[in-house]
């Protein structure tokens, strides 16, 4: 199973899904391929935010090396399932899709958690630390569903 988290930059929501989730999947004895990308190319290259890289080693979760990537249309190809964050990566994604089957693949990642409702993981980018905390909290969630359900694939 090949899952991919994608948000804007990159830096924060995603790579934190990925260390949640890969952490869960280690837990449980899974091998699974996860990974995280984002459709600006503003901090492309770099490692995450410092917010992120805190709110993770609190949980024991160590995002560092990490490095930013953009979403490209290989991607679809190359994972199994996608997971976005807000509206406006659900409006992205479609004008990346090339047919059905590929926004198949595709949903928002609190869905797992409240199936159909299309909640939105705020972009933390431009608040505080507290901000970061509630992105993990929503995203440790929806990752603990998630592994449970890979582990019984
Ligand atoms: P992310 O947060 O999408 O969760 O990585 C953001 C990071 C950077 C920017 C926006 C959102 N930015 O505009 O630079």
């Amino acid at each position: 199973m090949k899952i991919l988290f994608v948000c804007t930059g990159n830096i924060c929501r995603s790579p934190l899904a990925e260390g949640i989730l890969r952490k869960k999947l280690q837990l449980l004895h899974v091998a699974a391929e996860v990974d995280s990308a984002g459709f600006e190319a503003f901090h492309a290259g770099d490692h995450p935010d410092s917010r992120a890289i805190a709110t993770g080693k609190k949980y024991d979760i160590d995002i560092t090396t990490h490095t930013a990537r953009l979403f490209n249309t290989l991607d679809f190809q190359n994972f199994d399932l996608i997971y976005i964050m807000d509206d406006s990566h659900y409006n992205r994604i479609k004008q990346f899709a090339r047919n059905k089957a590929d926004m198949e693949k595709v949903d928002y990642v609190m869905n797992l958690v409240h199936p159909g409702q299309n909640y939105n993981v705020e972009d933390p980018w431009y608040g505080d630390i507290n901000g970061f905390e509630e992105v993990f909290k929503k995203l440790d969630k929806a990752c603990g569903i998630l592994s449970e359900k890979i582990a019984l694939k």
